[in-house]
């Protein structure tokens, strides 16, 4: 008998579903394994208001069965410009659960982002009253800032000020990669938390070199060394209630990836689930994968955590490299080390890869 285990239905706090063709592709990975996600709005163009929240929402919830309890949760692309009073009615109204803000430039489809914070403190102080959550991309622009610098750079310059100035505001630091994040996060109170990707705490940065350039394991912020790897699992794996999943499943077709100029973002979501379990376990606290995964992000949402369960099996597996997108195109699927050692039991997936 294998090995298995049972928690209350995860959510993810932080997914790129995108739209068209790449949304049917991904958005079935995401609600067969998750209760809700937070999905992102950098869109082309991005979604910027709540009546576009509204709309993207309908088009996701269109592609869902009819038998699917997925719950897509939207957020509004913060830009310069934003209004306070359209972020915070489509809050009150439900329509918004979160906003994001991306730095401009700061990653994909982010050049019309916020060029400085302080230019959307009306919006953030809105939000704030009324206890809506601000989720951040944290990394300095500024090109001659080190790469590997720029989440360090961006919490002691930027989010340090940003929670001085306003200390009520509910804050999640979107997938985190370094020692220096982790360590802010626990000291930070209950309103800041953050979400850690499978992928930053299975990978250090020579996943991107490995024999010579490795785009698939390109995303931002980069995976650093191997020592914020380990804190990210120690934080992970802690039981301290500030940290929870956010896959930041990313995905681009696979030519935007193997390119000159190759795209940023790391698409994990058909696995995800089963890496967080191989972490955890490997960390030899499985029973800390509950807390993370399905309680304490929906404890900061304010949100109840999901009734339904579901099963992961310890069971060493291979799945797909590649999935296709429309009819002739296709993602690449992270792959951080085959095989995988557990394996969550998906309708239709499981029928094409039943070899356990
Ligand atoms: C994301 C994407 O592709 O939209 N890419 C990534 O590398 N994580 C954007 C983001 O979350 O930074
Ligand atoms: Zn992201």
């Amino acid at each position: 008998m294998n090995q298995s285990i049972t928690l209350r239905k995860p959510d993810d706090w932080h997914v790129h579903l995108r739209d068209d063709a790449m949304l049917e592709m991904s958005l079935p990975w995401t609600a067969e394994a998750f209760g809700r996600a937070i999905v992102m709005p950098n869109l082309s163009p991005a979604v910027i208001t709540a009546t576009q929240a509204m709309a993207y929402k309908e088009r996701i919830v269109r592609l869902l069965p009819a038998s699917s309890n997925f719950e897509p949760l939207m957020t509004c692309f913060l830009t310069d410009a934003t209004d306070p009073l359209d972020v915070a009615k489509g809050f009150i109204d439900g329509i918004l659960t979160a906003a994001k803000l991306y730095p401009a430039n700061s990653t994909t489809n982010s050049a019309t982002g916020v060029t400085e914070v302080h230019k959307i403190y009306p919006v953030l102080e809105r939000m704030q009253q009324i206890g809506m959550p601000l989720l951040i991309h944290g990394e300095v622009t500024n090109r001659e800032v080190d790469i590997f610098d720029r989440e360090k750079i961006f919490i002691d310059t930027i989010l340090t000020k940003l929670r001085h100035d306003l200390p009520e505001l509910r804050i999640v630091l979107e997938h985190i990669t370094t020692e220096e994040a982790t360590q802010y996060i626990s000291e930070a109170g209950d309103l800041t938390a953050a979400t850690i990707t499978p992928h930053h705490l299975m990978i250090n940065r020579n996943a991107m070199f490995n024999g010579g350039v490795r785009p698939h394991m390109y995303c931002l912020p980069v995976a650093k060394r191997e020592h914020h790897r380990l804190a990210l699992r120690k934080a992970a794996v802690s039981g301290d209630t500030h940290f929870f999943l956010g896959t930041d499943s990313a995905p681009h077709l696979h030519q935007e990836k193997e390119s000159a100029c190759g795209c940023a973002g790391i698409f994990s979501a058909p696995i995800a689930l089963e890496l967080y379990a191989q972490v955890f376990d490997e960390e030899q606290a499985l029973n800390k994968l509950e807390g993370f995964a399905s309680i304490n992000g929906a404890n900061f949402y304010n949100k109840p955590v999901n009734e339904k369960t579901i099963t992961l099996v310890k069971s060493s597996w291979e799945p797909p490299e590649e999935i296709p997108v429309s009819h002739n195109d296709y993602v690449c699927v992270f792959h951080p080390g085959l095989p995988l050692k557990w394996k969550y039991l998906r309708k239709g997936f499981n029928e094409a890869n039943s070899n356990i």
